[in-house]
């Protein structure tokens, strides 16, 4: 069984359609690349999985059980919240609090959802221990105006594992980072994929998309355009849509 599918995913703003019916389907500890061009829906695409939209047509399954069907809309607010965990989202602007530490913004939401089951002090551990994994032992009570763009992603990147989601997004986590810290950013997440974690990652870093996924999917104008392997999809594609985003991406990945 697929961790995660979807079928016929649609949405529209202001009456165009920029999601024309996405299916894809990814299985459990698997890595999955998303390219495309700007505006040809991928942060829309992560957004509905996120229930952050809600999308006009089509279902979404985690684990075998239907999370979202269009059809049975609307859902209600507790059950979007307990629907949502399911999916970490890391952003491209990190979107930390920024009146709280790092490992606050790690807890925060550990201890919200919690209700007082665990103790705070475990959760606190744990969360100290993602920061550790992160490279950030030493920046745990650093505000983050304190932390460059990079360590501020590692802590959001800790902050969306901490509720240990079924299949963690990233949404361009690198764009906003200038290079050097790029690649801080990339080692964490490679070492990710290498432990299974399940991710979907919405990226322009071609050459780190080709390392580091099992699969890639390539989006056109809001419909799949072309999937497969990194070395279908990247080292020979078929579809001409994608050849010419890549001819374009030549030399800077
Ligand atoms: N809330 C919204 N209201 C109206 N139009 C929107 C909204 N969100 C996205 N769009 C439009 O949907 C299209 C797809 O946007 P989306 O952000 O999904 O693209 P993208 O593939 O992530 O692009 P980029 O690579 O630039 O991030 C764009 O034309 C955008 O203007
Ligand atoms: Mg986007």
């Amino acid at each position: 069984m697929s961790i995660l599918e979807v079928n016929n995913i649609k949405k529209k703003f202001d009456n165009t359609e920029i999601l024309k019916g996405i299916s894809f389907s990814m299985e459990k500890g698997q890595t999955l690349s998303i390219l495309g061009s700007s505006g040809s829906g991928k942060t829309t695409l992560l957004r509905c999985l996120n229930f952050l939209e809600t999308p006009d047509c089509g279902t979404i399954s985690v684990n075998g059980n239907l999370l979202f069907d269009a059809m049975k809309q609307p859902y209600s607010e507790a059950e979007i919240r307990e629907k949502r965990v399911h999916f970490g989202m890391v952003f491209q602007q990190f979107n930390l609090f920024p009146q709280y530490t790092a490992l606050e913004n790690v807890a925060l939401a550990p201890k919200l959802f919690n209700n007082g089951k665990v103790p705070d002090s475990e959760i606190d551990a744990m969360c100290k221990d993602l920061l550790s994994k992160m490279g950030l032992s030493d920046r745990m009570y650093n505000y983050p105006h304190q932390l460059s763009g990079g360590q501020q992603q590692r802590v959001a990147i800790a902050r969306a594992l901490a509720l240990k989601p079924d299949i963690l997004c990233f949404d361009e986590p690198t764009s906003a980072l200038d290079p050097e810290l790029t690649g801080e950013v990339l080692k964490v997440i490679k070492e990710l994929a290498s432990q299974h974690t399940t991710m979907i990652i919405v990226t322009h870093e071609i050459g780190f998309a080709r390392d580091v996924s099992d699969e890639i999917i390539f989006m056109d104008d809001g419909i799949i355009a072309d999937k497969g392997t990194p070395s279908q999809v990247i080292d020979n594609p078929i579809n001409e849509r994608t050849k010419q985003f890549l001819s374009n991406y030549s030399g800077h990945s």
